[in-house]
């Protein structure tokens, strides 16, 4: 039987033979990325190598572990088709795609923020007037959104083309529905003031699609695949960097939890209640029904920045 002081001596000894065996191994596989032409996909790939080593390491991933790992991506393989992109929502609930947003679009002066862009947007959504209604066949309380574009000098940007896109209150985007409807989704233009105006539908809280690999993860780690409630806006004008965003509820339970990390203080926005026969702000005729209205300015920095 080891003395004591004989494990304790043996202990480094090991420690740093099998050290030495790891980062060898690590040190084999920088190297053969040397010689990649492509500068900055050998750099990719050695700064990922450094990365996923230390994880394994870091954590002494078993190999059961490390076969299971590779079954769940199996799996947000098999489940991903032209329709339903399981990697980008394992992106979205790692903070993945946020920090990919984050770095490409730096904070400039008092530029309106962006967030993460989901995969509900539509190419070709119809063109509305100011003033109109994207809601379509999509249940829910109205509400009036309006606000202006400006660049970062204060100055008004007429004609810059809005998106606009959200959930109906029942937490489904038109195409999550199998009936071909298009709804709750519309593009339109800022006047020549730079002001624009629409109505759509109050946001309310819906979980992204959790019925696959990610959703299992996130009930695996006692995490909500709850978003909180919000309205996209991508906003395009020439020589403006392109926006993509979203507004949210201000006191909406869900801010401080969205499942894709999403929300960012400066893009919560009071959503006024009204009144059943409060006067709407284009004399639309909502008989008895209670409304809301919310105003989203928005400042877009330049393209080169
Ligand atoms: C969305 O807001 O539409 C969304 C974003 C990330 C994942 C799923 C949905
Ligand atoms: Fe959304």
């Amino acid at each position: 039987m080891q003395t004591p002081s004989t494990a304790f001596a043996a202990e480094p000894q090991n420690t740093t033979a099998q050290q030495a065996v790891e980062e060898q191994l690590i040190r084999n596989v920088l190297r053969s990325f040397e010689d990649c032409d492509d500068l900055r996909l050998k750099q990719l790939m050695q700064s990922l190598t450094r990365h996923l080593h230390a994880f394994i390491r870091d954590v002494q991933l078993t190999e059961t572990e490390w076969n299971k790992a590779i079954e769940f991506l199996t799996a947000v393989g098999h489940i991903t088709d032209d329709r339903r992109q399981e990697f980008i929502l394992l992106s979205d609930i790692l903070g993945a795609s946020m920090q990919t947003i984050n770095i490409n679009n730096e904070t400039y002066g008092d530029a309106t923020e962006s967030t993460v862009f989901g995969p509900f947007f539509v190419e070709d959504a119809p063109r509305i007037d100011n003033g109109d209604d994207i809601a379509g066949a999509g249940a829910g309380q109205p509400c009036w959104v309006e606000g202006s574009v400006r660049d970062t000098g204060g100055n008004p940007v007429p004609n810059a083309r809005i998106e606009v896109w959200e959930a109906d209150e029942d937490g489904f985007y038109d195409v999550q529905y199998t009936d071909e409807r298009v709804s709750g989704r519309a593009h339109l233009f800022s006047d020549e003031e730079g002001n624009y105006r629409f109505w759509g539908l109050t946001p309310t809280p819906y979980p992204i699609p959790h019925d696959g690999p990610v959703g299992s993860l996130l009930k695996a780690t006692g995490r909500s695949p709850m978003r909180a409630s919000h309205l996209h806006f991508m906003v395009t004008a020439p020589g403006l960097r392109t926006l993509v965003t979203h507004i949210f509820v201000r006191g909406d339970e869900l801010l401080k939890y969205d499942t894709v990390f999403g929300v960012k203080e400066s893009l919560i926005k009071d959503f006024e209640q009204q009144a059943a026969e409060t006067p709407t702000p284009n004399g639309r005729d909502l008989g008895d029904r209670t409304w809301a209205r919310a105003r989203f300015d928005i400042i877009l920095a330049p393209a080169e920045s």
